[in-house]
């Protein structure tokens, strides 16, 4: 059988992951998809900075979006970031010349995830984003996969890693927000902009991409409500803990006869549920669905090893052959999420 090869754009925190993966469990990933998975070229911005593994094995490109025009790739790992810029110019690219796409990147699928899967779709390639939400827990599978046969009626989820954090260092040490927020910098948790996560932003976007798969509806991250935790301070954390809560940054989505309901907010949830014993950067999501009753996933939701796991996890898929569209079901059949205004008269 013929590799899988890949071209790797960005290599920070997840990229990195990615590259110590595909080394260390080479064996592994061969057994289970059936071929090997080799690694053709990466890119990233600097081609001399100390990234604590050797990239000497590796054809290097100075310009990521050279990656998606290489005959000797099949699948462009796009772990740079953002909305628009190299991210998006690559990913756009790589559908145009033909290679699969596997990505972290929340912002630009909550933006864009519509088009770009229509483009994959249309051109019998994979777009997979199973690490852009909630870090390690492999959320995006079991609603595509494991409840493909509900409805799905709620989803609700702690999917900020870095809010967490803050938010339980905080109360458990009693330490400063800017304290707890270093410490999640040094971890690898941060966005690069890092007011998309304590802006709820960064949840918001992951909301609105489950929200699309769980309802068959079309991305709709305008929709939501969306509230973040810069203002919470400690005297709030207590005064919640003495009446028996935690804050959470928590996300709740349903249909209902106005269309998608959508909200991204600090909660009050009671601190013995599942939800208020999250510590540190878990995440935790829940889908209710109406065959399924409710499930509860919960794990890392951020960080090196976890989010490259769930990379990978996209990566072997498309090495065995197994292609499911982006969004569940094909991206140019989701419904308006919100019904159209009536125009004044
Ligand atoms: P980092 O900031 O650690 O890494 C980003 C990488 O992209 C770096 O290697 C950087 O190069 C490269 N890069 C940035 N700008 C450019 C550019 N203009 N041209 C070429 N390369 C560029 O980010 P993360 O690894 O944390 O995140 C990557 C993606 O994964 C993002 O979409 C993020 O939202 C997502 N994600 C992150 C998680 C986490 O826990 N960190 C979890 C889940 C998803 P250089 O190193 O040379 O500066
Ligand atoms: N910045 C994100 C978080 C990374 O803290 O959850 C994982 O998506």
């Amino acid at each position: 059988t013929t590799p899988l090869r890949l071209g790797i754009a960005g290599l920070g925190t997840v990229g990195v992951g990615v590259l110590k993966l595909l080394t260390t469990h080479a064996e592994r990933l061969k057994e289970r998809s059936g071929r090997d998975i080799v690694i053709s070229a990466v890119s990233a911005r600097s081609k001399n900075k100390d990234r604590g593994v050797s990239l000497d094995e590796y054809t290097w490109e100075d310009d990521p979006v050279s990656l998606a025009s290489r005959s000797d790739v099949d699948v462009i790992v796009e772990l740079i970031g953002g909305e628009d810029g190299p991210a998006k110019a690559l990913v756009e690219a790589a559908l145009e010349n033909g290679k699969h796409v596997v990505t972290a990147n929340k912002a630009l699928l909550a933006m864009s995830g519509q088009p770009l899967a229509e483009r994959a779709e249309a051109a019998g390639l994979s777009l997979r984003f199973e690490a852009a939400v909630a870090g390690g827990i492999p959320c995006i599978k079991v609603l595509t996969e494991g409840l493909a046969g509900n409805e799905i009626d709620r989803v609700i989820g702690v999917m900020n890693g870095t809010c967490n954090y803050i938010l339980t260092r905080m109360e458990a040490e009693g330490l400063p927000y800017e304290e707890v927020f270093a410490e999640a910098d040094k971890l690898g948790y941060l966005e690069a902009d890092p007011t998309l996560d304590v802006g709820g932003i960064d949840a918001g976007h992951k909301l609105a991409l489950l929200s699309s798969i769980a309802f068959g509806t079309q991305v709709d991250f305008d929709g939501i409500a969306i509230e973040g935790i810069e203002r919470i301070e400690i005297a709030d954390i207590r005064h919640a803990a003495d009446m028996g809560f935690k804050i959470k940054l928590l996300g709740v989505a349903k249909l209902t006869g106005r269309g998608l309901e959508q909200r991204m907010s600090p909660c009050l949830v009671p601190k013995g549920s599942p939800l208020g014993q999250l510590q540190g950067a878990t995440n935790m999501v829940i889908f209710e669905g109406d065959a399924s009753g409710q499930i509860v996933l919960r794990g890392a939701g951020a960080g090196e090893g976890p989010t490259a796991s769930a990379v990978l996890s996209d990566i072997v898929d498309i090495a065995r052959g197994y292609r499911v569209p982006t969004f569940g079901q094909p991206a140019d059949t989701l419904r308006a999420a919100r019904p159209a205004i009536a125009a004044a008269p």
